[in-house]
């Protein structure tokens, strides 16, 4: 059975007080689903965060790296590194680093193939322009997203990959894909793999739907079968939004 997972991708919010705080009220939340929570703070936070939550079971994640082990990478931060602290799994890909730091199809497949390497588990997030989806190519786009980073992977390297579908359009716009047009995309991605690969990589990697989630069309996003997820934003900076959308499941 695939993995429900909600985690919450941070961006470039709160300092360290702010993530003690955030911290804080997340551990007073009650978990009522089976889903596994995870949350993406800022690098400079990440040893802070595990050291804040203990034995809860939240999972601290990182936002980014670099495909080096090591070297001349001013300003980066290696798996190696993140596993040092014991991240263990890193979001690749992010609409936002596709469009503000340039990061191709190429770059990403050096990223995961680095991830993996290091033994990581990658969220890897991909979805189409406003424009692509007005011009009917959305489908034609996100294949080819995944099938340029990911479709070279065995299938084996498979159980360490899940997928986040964030269409950039509805991702900080308050404009959500319909449940139908979520269900709708997740269930093409999951046939190009099983296309690809096989029905068990297909049925057992979880497709994470990404983009203005909030506790109230989380459950309707969530009841779709091929929507494993979420990939949640402004709804992961506090603390009650973040675990509505957790219990929505
Ligand atoms: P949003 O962001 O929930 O604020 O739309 C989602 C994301 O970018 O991962």
């Amino acid at each position: 059975m695939r993995k429900q997972i909600i985690a919450g991708n941070w961006k470039m919010n709160n300092d360290l007080a702010q993530t003690m705080a955030l911290i804080t009220d997340l551990k007073k939340q009650k978990q009522t689903s089976n889903a596994e929570v995870m949350i993406a703070p800022a690098f400079t936070n990440l040893n802070n965060a595990f050291e804040a939550l203990g034995n809860d079971n939240i999972e601290v994640v990182a936002q980014n790296m670099h495909f080096a082990q090591n070297g001349a990478y001013t300003g980066e931060i290696s798996a190696q590194m993140l596993r040092s602290v014991g991240v263990q799994t890193v979001i690749l890909g992010h609409s936002e680093r596709r469009a503000y730091f340039g990061e191709t199809d190429e770059l990403l497949t050096q990223k995961t193939n680095a991830a993996l390497e290091n033994e990581m588990r990658v969220i890897f997030c991909f979805g189409e322009e406003l424009g692509d989806r007005k011009s009917g190519d959305h489908f034609n786009i996100v294949e080819s997203q995944i099938k340029n980073a990911l479709f070279h992977l065995s299938e084996s390297a498979w159980s360490k990959i899940v997928l986040a579908y964030e269409p950039v359009w509805a991702i900080g716009t308050g404009e959500t894909a319909s449940p139908n047009q979520a269900q709708e995309m997740h269930a093409f991605i999951r046939n190009a793999i099983q296309k690809k690969y096989n029905e068990n990589v297909s049925q057992n990697v979880s497709i994470l739907y990404g983009g203005s989630v909030k506790p109230s069309n989380a459950k309707e996003i969530f009841s779709n079968p091929d929507v494993d997820g979420g990939l949640i934003g402004g709804a992961a900076l506090n603390a009650d939004d973040f675990f509505a959308i957790v219990n929505a499941f």
